[in-house]
């Protein structure tokens, strides 16, 4: 079977439901590293079936935790906060997963045998020294290659000792992996994060875990002390709200067509996209807000405008929309007017160099657009109708560039060949066949 995924003709006006999307990634990977270290059997509902959760799965079953992995559920046999068995010459592989592999060495700090943690060729090239530097205060031992990237190699320590941390690149992954951490160290560690999605503090919460979260307007003072015991527990993990953005995307951007989708994560540390395309003229709404365990579900209706506007997207929206980004800037190259976007050098952190690839993308598409290292400027062109063949490829595999290309594919018109269909399994392996359901 072809790996090129081939894509002629836009899409036609659609009227259409999504009644469940396959579960969030961070939630997804958060509910297996934390059930590994509770007392007992944990399960799962909609938990991701993808790549990065599988690696995930994978990791918790090499450290000793039994895993039952069936169509419906997921159950995980933790064995307590000291139950993970560590082997001579381990060798964890992280994948593609930046989550898994960043998160998982804030679980590794007290591990009594050195562990080497690989991953793929796009993780190898991405930054781990920003969650290395702080896991070494608390006294764990970190080898990187070229002093930042993977392989990399932690011993642990019996004797951690807290930290005080200022997070200033807003990444939740560096965050999440200090909370771990800070969880099996006496004393309290505080850390000063700017804003960033905030599952795990939530679900540690959730947890009744000894964490203290106090929210301030331009970042979150987050202290945790040592961690007693994890009691199991039961999730039903709600639509990944990055998922359900390629749709509401394709909504936006495709004439007298309408979409509702159901039981999406509307965390409000996600939600930028959101609020980025309400102002930029589409019309969302939140049906249905309800709380699950902490962290905020909704329905999302969309329908889509006639008038784009562009927009001049305030900072403040960056960190919520991180992922997003890709296809926010297909909105803005349809939008009227010049789309600014700044501070956005932790885009080019990602699987692949997002931003760079955003601007890549838009010259193929005939988009006039001025790009830095952290900033893009859009000039959108509501009458965009695209006529020529575009090849999509060398993207690292980056599954949001196929997945962006995609709904730019249906949404512009030209001949699309996008290489590397395989990417999607990293995080949305129904993409296509949701996609189908929606062209019916
Ligand atoms: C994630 C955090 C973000 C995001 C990634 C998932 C998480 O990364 O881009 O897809 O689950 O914590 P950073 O923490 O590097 O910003």
């Amino acid at each position: 079977m072809t790996n090129i995924f081939v894509i002629k003709k836009k899409i036609n006006s659609f009227n259409k439901k999504i009644g469940k999307l396959s579960g969030d990634k961070s939630l997804s990977i958060r509910w297996i590293l934390l059930a590994s270290l509770a007392n007992g059997k944990s399960k799962s509902f909609n938990l991701l079936n993808s790549e990065d959760v599988i690696a995930s799965i994978h990791a918790i079953k090499k450290l000793g935790i039994k895993v039952k992995l069936k169509k419906n559920f997921c159950e995980i046999y933790g064995k307590g906060l000291d139950g993970f068995k560590y082997k001579k010459n381990m060798v964890l592989d992280a994948k593609n997963s930046g989550t898994l592999g960043r998160l998982i060495l804030g679980l590794l700090v007290n591990s009594n045998k050195k562990i080497k943690i690989v991953g793929d060729k796009s993780l190898s090239k991405r930054d781990f020294k920003r969650v290395a530097d702080p896991l070494k205060k608390f006294g764990a031992k970190l080898k990187l290659t070229n002093n930042k990237h993977l392989p990399l190699d932690i011993l642990g320590t019996k004797n951690l000792k807290p930290i005080k941390y200022h997070e200033n690149m807003g990444s939740a992954q560096c965050k999440s992996s200090i909370i771990f951490a800070g969880l099996r160290t006496k004393g309290t560690t505080i850390i000063k994060a700017k804003k960033s999605r905030d599952h795990t503090e939530l679900l540690c919460k959730y947890l009744k875990l000894p964490i203290n979260l106090l929210k301030k307007k331009n970042y979150d003072l987050i202290k945790i002390k040592k961690a007693k015991k994890i009691n199991p527990f039961n999730y039903r993990i709600p639509s990944d709200i990055s998922s359900a953005s390629f749709f509401i995307v394709l909504t936006s951007l495709t004439e007298n067509s309408c979409l509702t989708v159901r039981n999406v994560s509307v965390n409000p540390s996600r939600i930028g996209i959101i609020i980025i395309l309400k102002k930029m003229g589409v019309k969302i709404v939140l049906k249905n807000r309800r709380l699950y365990k902490g962290e905020l579900i909704a329905d999302i209706f969309i329908k889509s405008s006639k008038n784009l506007k562009s927009i001049n997207c305030p900072i403040k929206l960056n960190s919520s929309s991180i992922d997003e980004f890709l296809l926010i800037f297909l909105v803005a190259a349809k939008a009227r007017g010049i789309s600014y976007f700044k501070n956005l050098s932790e885009l080019n952190q990602k699987e692949s160099p997002r931003l760079k690839w955003g601007s890549k993308i838009l010259n193929l598409m005939g988009v006039k657009n001025v790009t830095t290292n952290n900033s893009i400027k859009i000039f959108g062109n509501p009458d965009l109708d695209i006529k020529k063949k575009i090849i999509i490829k060398n993207y690292l595999k980056d599954h949001r560039i196929f997945m962006s290309s995609a709904i730019a594919a249906l949404t512009f018109g030209g001949e699309w060949h996008i290489h590397n269909k395989d990417s999607i399994k990293t995080s949305f392996p129904d993409f296509l066949k949701v996609l189908k359901n929606i062209q019916k």
